[in-house]
């Protein structure tokens, strides 16, 4: 029997991550089975128990289950512990293990795939939620001149960064001064088509801006960096790269991700 894995998430239905892992997959040699999995909202649990005790290998979880299965597993990375949340779970037939990739996603994408190296850079977060905190401590793993986050609620920001003993700055979004070099946006807001109250400032022509979020058409987000001259970036290429890391923690290989990139991108 091939070995399966899930992406486990409510709705699930319009996840990217099945094609990928299939690319992945057939690009490494490796025969697997990769599908999508709808969990009933209150049955998250039961449905990884029946997963794990079916034999099937591990999962990634998305919305809205990811803080549920950092409290499910009984192993975890010092990423996923940082983040609060899991993406990636390892089934051996005894422990339920945890990880998180999205942060060393969003890095290789930004260094890898938009070439712009972190080290050394003033780099700005916008929002403070579980997507938000699970990057900061790969972000932080880069060694950037400063780390900036800032949030509609500043209490939640403030929160998060005490995690982070002093490596993360808090500020109010009327009092950011820029340009910065990097602006990330880790807000839902982009769901809705709003736009954080972030000032235009903090853009200038070298600013690389990357919003999380991806779509058809560019984002709010990124219409309104673009329109204050920053370079813009969706979050297609992190939702790769952090299904080539799980494709790692699982098989020990690293796919290549760049024709993947392309094709999800020619398929838009
Ligand atoms: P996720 O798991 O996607 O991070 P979340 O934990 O609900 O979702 O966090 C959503 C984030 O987007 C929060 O930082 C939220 O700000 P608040 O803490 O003030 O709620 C932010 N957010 C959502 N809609 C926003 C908007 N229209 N403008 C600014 N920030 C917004």
């Amino acid at each position: 029997m091939k070995d399966r894995y899930f992406v486990i998430g409510n709705p699930v239905g319009h996840s990217k991550s099945p094609g990928i892992h299939a690319a992945f997959a057939a690009q490494s040699g490796i025969d697997l089975e990769y599908a999508t999995c709808l969990a009933p909202l209150d049955g998250f649990a039961a449905t990884v128990a029946a997963l794990a005790a079916a034999g099937c290998k591990g999962a990634n979880v998305t919305v809205p289950f990811k803080i549920e299965a950092f409290n499910l597993c009984s192993r975890l990375t010092a990423r996923a512990q940082a983040a609060g949340a899991v993406n990636t779970l390892c089934f051996d037939g005894v422990d339920i293990a945890g990880d998180n990739t999205d942060g060393a996603g969003l890095v290789a994408d930004i260094v890898g795939n938009a070439g712009v190296a972190i080290v050394g850079k003033r780099v700005l977060l916008v929002g403070a939620g579980g997507a938000a905190r699970g990057v900061i401590l790969p972000l932080l793993e880069q060694r950037p001149a400063s780390l900036t986050l800032v949030n509609r609620t500043a209490a939640t920001a403030h929160a998060v960064a005490a995690q982070f003993d002093g490596a993360v700055e808090v500020a109010e979004f009327a009092d950011l001064a820029g340009p910065f070099d990097i602006v990330i946006n880790a807000t839902s807001a982009s769901l809705a088509g709003e736009v954080p109250p972030i000032p235009p400032g903090v853009f200038g022509p070298a600013t690389l801006a990357l919003d999380m979020m991806y779509g058809s058409q560019p984002t709010a987000f990124m219409r309104f960096a673009a329109g204050h001259g920053a370079q813009v970036r969706d979050g297609l290429g992190m939702l790769v790269e952090q299904a080539a890391e799980a494709f790692h923690v699982w098989r020990g290989v690293r796919p290549a991700t760049g024709s993947v990139l392309a094709a999800l991108r020619e398929a838009a």
